[in-house]
C-alpha cells in the first residue's frame, strides 16, 4: 500500500518504518506524503492504540529532508515545502491523541531530528546521532526544529547545535533530555514496544488529555492551566474514571474500555 514505508500492526502498536535505507531514509516528497497518510491511519483506525516511527536499516533513522529536492526551489517553494510538512506530518504527529514514540536507530539529522522531536518522546539506540546541520547547506530547520528543540533542551544548547551543525551521540542526547532511554540497537524495538504496552494498559481518554495538556505548555497562544482544569473535569464523566477509581478501592486491576 505504501511505496516508501513499511507498516505493521502488532498488539495495538502501529510500527511505521521509513524504508529508503540506501538514502539513509531521507524525507523526500513521497515519504512526507505517505507519512501523512500513515498518521491519518493512526488517528482513524480504532485498532491502532499507539505508534512507533523508526527507520529501516541499522545506520539511519532519517538523515534529513532529501537535499536533492532542494535545488529547484525558490523562497515560495521552500516555504510551501516547510508548511506542507509541518501541517501533514510534524504537527499531526505532535497533536495525535494516541501516543507516538520515535525509535531512533541511527542518524537523526535535520528533518530526521525534527521528526523524532515531533513524536511524544524518543528512545535511542546506542549508535544514534542527533543534529541540525542545515547551516552547512545555507539553510535553517524548517520542520519545527527551532521551536521543538528549544522546548526540549533549552535555548543555549539549541543555539549551539543549530549554529555549529554539530552532531551529538545518544548518551549526550539523553543527558540533555532529548531522548528518554538509550538501549543497544538489538533491544530498541522491544524496549519501545514494552513502554507502549504499559501506556496501552491505561485509560486512553486520559492519555489523550495528557498529550493535549502537555503540548499546550509549549504554545504561547494556549492557556494550558485552563485547558488542564477543563480536561481534568471531563475525565469525571468517563466510564474509565469510574472503573479506575472503583478498581483501586476494590483492590483490583482496572480494566479500561476507552469510554
Ligand atoms: N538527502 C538526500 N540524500 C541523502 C541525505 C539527505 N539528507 N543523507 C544521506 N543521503 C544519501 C547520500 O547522498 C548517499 O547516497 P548515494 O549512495 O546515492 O551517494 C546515501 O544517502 C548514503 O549517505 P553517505 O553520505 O554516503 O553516508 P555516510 O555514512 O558517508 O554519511 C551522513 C552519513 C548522515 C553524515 C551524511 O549522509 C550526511 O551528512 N547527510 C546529510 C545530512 C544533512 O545535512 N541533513 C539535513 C538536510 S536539511
Amino acid at each position: 500500500m505504501y511505496q516508501t514505508l513499511l507498516t505493521e500492526l502488532q498488539e495495538g502498536t502501529f510500527v511505521i518504518t521509513i524504508n529508503r535505507p540506501d538514502k539513509l531514509n531521507a524525507l523526500n516528497k513521497d515519504v512526507i506524503e505517505e507519512l501523512g497518510k500513515a498518521l491519518d491511519e493512526v488517528y482513524n483506525n480504532a485498532d491502532i492504540k499507539s505508534a512507533i516511527i523508526t527507520g529501516a536499516g541499522e545506520k539511519g533513522f532519517v538523515a534529513g529532508a532529501d537535499i536533492s529536492e532542494f535545488t529547484s526551489l525558490d523562497s515560495k517553494g521552500g516555504e510551501a515545502l516547510a508548511k506542507k510538512g509541518q501541517d501533514n506530518v510534524f504537527d499531526k504527529a505532535e497533536n495525535c491523541p494516541k501516543p507516538i514514540v520515535a525509535a531512533v536507530n541511527g542518524f537523526a539529522l535535520g528533518g530526521g531530528c525534527e521528526l523524532a522531536m515531533s513524536c511524544h518522546f524518543r528512545i535511542a539506540a546506542e549508535n544514534a546521532k542527533f543534529g541540525q546541520p542545515e547551516v552547512n547547506l545555507g539553510l535553517i530547520p524548517g520542520y519545527g526544529g527551532t521551536q521543538r528543540m528549544t522546548q526540549l533542551i533549552g535555548k543555549g544548547k539549541t543555539m549551539e547545535l543549530m549554529m555549529t551543525g554539530d552532531m551529538i551521540g545518544a548518551e549526550e542526547a539523553k543527558s540533555l533530555g532529548l531522548v528518554n532511554h538509550v538501549v543497544p540497537q538489538a533491544e530498541l524495538m522491544a524496549k519501545t514496544k514494552e513502554i507502549l504496552q504499559k501506556i496501552q494498559s491505561k485509560a486512553p481518554i486520559a492519555i489523550a488529555k495528557v498529550i493535549s495538556c502537555v503540548n499546550d505548555a509549549a504554545k504561547a497562544d494556549k492557556d494550558g492551566f485552563a485547558n488542564e482544569i477543563a480536561r481534568f473535569g471531563e475525565c469525571f464523566d468517563t466510564e474509565d474514571m469510574r472503573e479506575g477509581t472503583t478498581a483501586f478501592l476494590e483492590k483490583r486491576k482496572a480494566a479500561f474500555s476507552g469510554k
